[in-house]
């Protein structure tokens, strides 16, 4: 494999950063993986999927990896599941598309997240009301420096909202190689997020399929969140922050437009798109739309910050930092960013 020096990432983020690469080479196998890693073995390694969840506020001083490991295989299969095994470098949406069109169910409410599989259990990626855990079997991963496979099971890669093991305690440790997720024979449908059963509603079907469900949730993301082709961005760029109940009761006393879903552990889940909708500069007193240079907040969607064409990573970053002071000033709450800052 050719190790390409001095290469622009633009292409490579969803953000549209204009950042260079030392050193830059993808891979499609283990072999070429640690063929580089052999030949690379002084410099910092970044592993690159899709580009969706990143934010580079500096040029990479080390080597870009770019993992292009393709194939979809059924490794399994019993009277209720399929267990369906897909390289790390197959794009998220594709491989949806490639279960919704077997009829195998789970992933259909994860339709047109960017990105690729094997950047999938990073965060325990999650939208419409479920999380890949929930059809989560096991992945393989290569360790960069003791350079051996290891398995992970559900239990072993530490899920929970927008996190994993790989997001902080192993970050930049392990390359996942390939994902196997776990597929119902018998769908299971899920619509209980709000919007997917108004906008199913609309659709006015015959009968529910998961064909339908993905096709809902198409629609809702296309309406309110900008396409990386056409706008910069990377997805929300902060977590949904939860609080104790009590604070939530006295926010809620104060604010009573706030929205808040209870978790489990009886505290709730605010809502940051809300929060960063109702404090802000603006003559509005809100930070939604806003824009400074080209840096900016999306104008249908708080909690993803654009670039409108030329901002660079600071510009970016300086803004999120803006955001989080006037949160946390109007509202006492702090906001956690669920970008990766590079
Ligand atoms: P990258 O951005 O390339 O990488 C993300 C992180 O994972 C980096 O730290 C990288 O080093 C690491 N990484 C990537 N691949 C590997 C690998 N094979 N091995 C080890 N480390 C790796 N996310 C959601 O959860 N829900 C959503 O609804 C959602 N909506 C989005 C909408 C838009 C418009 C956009 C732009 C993003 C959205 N995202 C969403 C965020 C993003 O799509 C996901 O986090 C996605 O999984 C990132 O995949 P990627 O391949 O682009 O990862
Ligand atoms: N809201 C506002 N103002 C805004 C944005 C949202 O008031 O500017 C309100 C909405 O009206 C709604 C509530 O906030 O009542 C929730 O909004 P939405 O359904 O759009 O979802 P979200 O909480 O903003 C989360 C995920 C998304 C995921 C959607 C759908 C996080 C950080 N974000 O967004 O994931 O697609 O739910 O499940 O959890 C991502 O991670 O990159 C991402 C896009």
């Amino acid at each position: 494999m050719q190790i390409q020096e001095n290469i622009s990432l633009k292409a490579y983020n969803t953000f549209g950063l204009e950042v260079k690469a030392k050193l830059f080479s993808a891979f499609r196998n283990t072999t070429e993986l640690t063929d580089l890693i052999g030949r690379t073995a002084q410099e910092t390694k970044l592993i690159l999927g899709g580009g969706s969840n990143i934010l580079f506020t500096k040029d990479v001083d080390g080597i870009v990896l770019k993992n292009e490991i393709r194939g979809i295989e059924k490794v399994r299969e019993d009277d209720e599941y399929v267990y369906i095994k897909a390289g790390a470098g197959e794009t998220w949406h594709q491989f949806v598309l490639f279960c919704i069109k077997n009829n195998w169910a789970g992933v259909e409410n994860l339709s047109l997240i960017p990105g690729n599989v094997g950047a999938s259990p990073m965060q325990n990626i999650g939208a419409y009301g479920v999380e890949i855990k929930e059809v989560f079997h096991e992945l393989k991963a290569f360790h960069i420096h003791e350079k051996t496979n290891y398995t992970f099971t559900e239990k072993d890669c530490g899920f929970g909202y927008r996190e994993s093991v790989f997001k902080k305690k192993y970050r930049n440790e392990f390359v996942i190689l390939n994902v196997t997720y776990r597929l119902n024979k018998t769908p299971k449908f899920n619509v209980s997020y709000g919007a997917i059963e108004q906008e199913l509603e609309k659709m006015r079907l015959e009968k529910l399929t998961i064909a339908a469900i993905s096709q809902a949730v198409i629609n809702i993301r296309s309406s309110k969140l900008p396409d990386p082709a056409q706008i910069g961005n990377a997805g929300s760029f902060f977590k949904n922050p939860s609080v104790a109940k009590e604070k939530f009761e006295v926010l809620k006393n104060e604010f009573p437009g706030i929205i808040g879903y209870e978790n489990e552990d009886c505290t709730v889940k605010l809502a940051a798109g809300w929060l960063i909708e109702h404090c802000g500069p603006q003559p509005s007193g809100s930070w939604k739309g806003y824009r400074n240079g080209d840096a900016g907040v999306h104008s249908k969607q708080a909690l993803v910050l654009v670039n409108y064409g030329n901002a660079n990573g600071n510009e970016i970053y300086e803004l999120s930092e803006k955001i989080t002071d006037s949160v946390n000033e109007k509202f006492g709450v702090v906001l956690e960013r669920e970008v990766n800052i590079v």
